[in-house]
């Protein structure tokens, strides 16, 4: 399956404000945003790209353009990579790429069969298969309820429990055939798996740590004026971004609604932007995707 850049042209109207400036793509993927933002900056321009996963890294390596930087790490570490340097444009557009769900060997596909590893860094940190044979039931609940708000946790926790006693698990179809197995409804919008292996992922990369983190150092890092520009695929990410950005309670009198207030560092430029009918039909991916815009003020 190819991967089509989500909210392509919107994202690069805002992130590109400048003729001449800097710029770092989060999540380069599969590169669809940063080839078209480096068809679009001028030859003064730079583009830096992230990403922890090997294959995409390997991927951005191809590009032979001395405009652009591949760096394979996680975007938590921005700062150690930008001292003393700042930048006119950040961009997140969060989550897994449609790449990762072909290569059954990864591990993130319930539909087909693989080891259950789930990394998007398969160079450091331990597959799925570790914590999961490992793991208590309160721990496993926890997790499916916390990162999948999956109202099915009891029931799945205690299931991977009993099936772990008889076989370690080690595939991914052992894990969605046990959720499968005991998932309620007969009738589902949803493979019954969905939200469990969202909550697998988001833990084995500790990704809402990471865009926390990260967060942090892209406002320290981007100029006066300067655009940061976040793509999310759930409300976990989604609420992280928008929290990040609002102002700190304590710092405002209590008779101001909050939602009147901008942080006073960033103004919120747009909000809750979506793809276009057209664009869903196109790729189905794009259909939970929602983007939010800030500018350093
Ligand atoms: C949705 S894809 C990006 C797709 C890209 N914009 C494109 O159009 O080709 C998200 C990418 O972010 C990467 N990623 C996720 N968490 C990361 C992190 N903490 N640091 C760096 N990259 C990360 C994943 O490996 C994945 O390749």
């Amino acid at each position: 399956m190819l991967h089509f850049p989500v909210l392509l042209e919107e994202s690069l109207n805002f992130l590109i404000h400048k003729n001449n400036g800097n710029f770092i793509d989060c999540t380069y993927g599969r590169g669809g945003h940063s080839k078209s933002i480096l068809k679009k900056i001028s030859n003064e321009s730079h583009l830096t790209s992230f990403d922890k996963d090997l294959e995409a890294f390997e991927d951005a390596l191809t590009i032979n353009d001395s405009k652009f930087t591949p760096i394979h790490d996680s975007f938590n570490r921005l700062q150690k990579y930008f001292k003393n340097r700042t930048v006119d444009g950040i961009f997140y557009d969060l989550g897994t790429c449609s790449t990762h769900f072909d290569d059954d060997s990864r591990g993130f596909s319930f539909r087909n069969n693989g080891p259950l590893d789930m990394r998007f860094n398969t160079t450091s940190g331990n597959p799925l298969s570790v914590w999961i044979n490992k793991a208590t039931q309160d721990e496993i609940m926890e997790i499916l309820y916390k990162y999948g708000d999956e109202k099915h946790a009891k029931l799945i926790s205690k299931s991977i429990i009993k099936k772990r006693e008889i076989k370690k698990l080690k595939t991914t179809k052992q894990l969605s055939s046990i959720i499968e197995e005991i998932y309620p409804e007969k009738r589902k919008k949803i493979h019954p798996a969905t939200k469990s292996f969202q909550a697998f992922r988001i833990l084995v990369n500790d990704e809402l740590n990471q865009l926390r983190e990260s967060l942090e150092q892209a406002s320290q890092i981007i100029k006066k004026d300067g655009i940061i520009v976040v793509i999310s695929f759930h409300s976990l990410e989604d609420n992280i971004v928008k929290n990040f950005f609002r102002p700190s309670i304590k710092n405002f009198p209590k008779d101001i609604p909050l939602n009147s207030i901008e942080n006073k560092d960033f103004k919120c430029i747009a909000k809750k932007i979506r793809p276009s009918k057209n664009e869903i039909e196109k790729n189905a991916r794009s259909r939970s995707a929602i983007m939010r815009v800030f500018k350093k003020i």
